[in-house]
């Protein structure tokens, strides 16, 4: 009798002892089966990889603003924009100087296509900078 009662309990034990570890097992597998699919990542926090590193990493160059923000118009010259590497439609612009270029693109030109910042909300009045010198320097 006491040893029945005894490999009871050792049974009870033992298998307690399996489904604690099993389900720690199983916690940790549901959790990564239910994490976010894209965590948010706040700037300046480098624990989280890419995206943080991008955001990280200063101001986007010129090149990069000018591919994913201006590109559209000014690659085709939508609306009259005046196209990356013509030189003819950047001379006059390029005349008045460096200063309304960049107002220009920062604040946008009234009554044209041209709107603020490009529709680029979030770039800094500095990148739109590099974006416009990146088309001057294209386009003389
Ligand atoms: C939706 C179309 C569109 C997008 C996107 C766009 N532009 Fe323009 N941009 C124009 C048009 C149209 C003009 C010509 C405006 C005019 O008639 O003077 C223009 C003109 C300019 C000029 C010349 C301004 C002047 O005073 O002569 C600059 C500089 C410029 N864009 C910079 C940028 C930059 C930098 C970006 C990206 C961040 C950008 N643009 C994105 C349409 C666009």
């Amino acid at each position: 009798m006491t040893r029945t009662v005894f490999s009871f309990f050792a049974l009870l034990l033992a298998s307690s002892a399996f489904a604690v570890e099993l389900s720690d097992r199983q916690r940790a597998e549901i959790e990564e089966r239910i994490a976010p699919v894209g965590e948010v990542c706040l700037q300046g926090d480098n624990s989280c990889g890419g995206a943080a590193a991008t955001a990280s990493s200063g101001p986007r160059s010129g090149e990069d603003v000018y591919n994913s923000a201006c590109m559209a118009c000014h690659s085709t010259g939508a609306g009259g924009a005046p196209k990356l590497g013509d030189v003819a439609a950047w001379a006059d612009r390029i005349a008045k100087g460096n200063d309304v270029l960049y107002a220009g693109g920062v604040n946008g030109v009234p009554g044209t296509g041209m709107i603020a910042k490009g529709g680029c909300m979030n770039c800094s009045d500095e990148e739109i900078h590099a974006a416009v010198d990146y088309m001057v320097a294209g386009s003389q």
